[in-house]
């Protein structure tokens, strides 16, 4: 379906339209048989994406989500009936600034009255390890902001983005060329590991659909995204696609922290995988099933077949 400008429909403001996340979930809302008024928002409209997303008629709006801004933010969220917020912990590391955004979009999402708050958050890893795992800000902060959510009493749709399957490739500290030319895909977690992986560019709109077209979600729903996949197999299966030699090594803590190079965020990264490991990546809560969606998501393999895997084997 193409995008409403019928005042009688719904407006979906789409935070981070530009992204992976917010792009996802517009094109899952435009390909949907109900129609929607989407409002997209991006702090540069010019962005290539920004404008493709213009053209197919959605209303492209320039607002920095900061919390020096928030008059501007309300003007951008005035009128919705459906905000879907994600913050991007990436663009600075610090967890104070993610909640305080958060917890920002929050309130401002509560004052214009919106029927339904959709959320990307994630679990605490902290909590289920008695603070062992405190150290993984983006995890904790995006838990608070739940949190804060829920007791503001806003009609809340929590969805969570799996484990990006991009990581695999984007994780350079991971998967590492050796002498021989075949590669080592290292972490400081037995094989056995699950995460679930998600496509996010491709599927991950697909569960805010849900959220919002699935009598059975909606406010008050946990909707956890992704398929549960051991890196064991994720290695296994991508050997077998790319045609290179790839072996899963399980690190001990500290070569792991070393063979990152970041000193800085080895120790985070080594704990976020150690926590999944121990907990789960959603502690074990149950992913939604893909009969809740409206069509199936990508596994491992079918991102993979759609991947030119090759270009990452430099
Ligand atoms: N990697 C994973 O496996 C994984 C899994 C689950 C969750 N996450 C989380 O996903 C989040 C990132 O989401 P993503 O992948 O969609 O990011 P992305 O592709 O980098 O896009 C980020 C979006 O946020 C917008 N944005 C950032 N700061 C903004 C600001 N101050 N004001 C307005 N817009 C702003 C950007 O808009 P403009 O630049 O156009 O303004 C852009 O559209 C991170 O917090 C990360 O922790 C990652």
């Amino acid at each position: 379906m193409t995008v409403s400008h019928d005042p009688a429909n719904p407006l979906v403001v789409v935070v981070g339209i530009t992204g992976l996340q917010g792009g996802s979930v517009a094109r899952a809302l435009i390909d949907s048989d109900k129609p929607y008024r989407i409002r997209g928002l991006t702090r540069d409209a010019s962005k290539p994406a920004a404008q493709t997303f213009a053209a197919q008629g959605v209303q492209i709006v320039s607002v920095s989500l900061t919390t020096d801004n928030v008059g501007n933010v309300r003007k951008a969220f005035e009128g919705a009936d459906i905000v879907f917020a994600v913050t991007n912990f990436n663009e600075h590391m610090d967890k104070q600034r993610e909640i305080d955004e958060g917890k920002m979009m929050v309130t401002t999402a509560k004052d214009v009255g919106v029927k339904l708050f959709i959320w990307s958050a994630l679990e605490s890893l902290s909590a289920p390890s008695g603070g062992k795992y405190s150290s993984v800000g983006f995890f904790e902060a995006k838990h608070e902001i739940t949190e804060y959510a829920k007791s503001s009493k806003i009609p809340l749709a929590v969805v969570p983005a799996g484990y990006y399957a991009s990581n695999v490739f984007e994780a350079s500290y991971a998967l590492k060329k050796q002498a021989d030319g075949s590669y080592v895909f290292g972490l400081p977690v037995p094989a056995s590991t699950q995460v679930p992986v998600i496509d996010v560019a491709y599927d991950y709109g697909l569960y805010v659909r849900a959220a919002i077209e699935n009598p059975a979600l909606g406010a008050g729903s946990e909707v956890r995204s992704g398929t549960l996949i051991s890196f064991g197999e994720i290695v296994a299966q991508l050997s077998k696609v790319s045609g290179k030699k790839i072996t899963y090594v399980q690190m001990d803590r500290e070569t792991f922290i070393e063979a990152t190079g970041m000193p800085k965020y080895g120790p985070m990264l080594s704990d976020m995988f150690e926590a999944f490991a121990a907990h789960g990546y959603y502690r074990g809560k149950e992913i939604t099933s893909e009969t809740m969606l409206a069509r199936k998501p990508r596994s491992w393999a079918d991102f993979l077949d759609a991947t030119q895997v090759q270009n990452f084997f430099v």
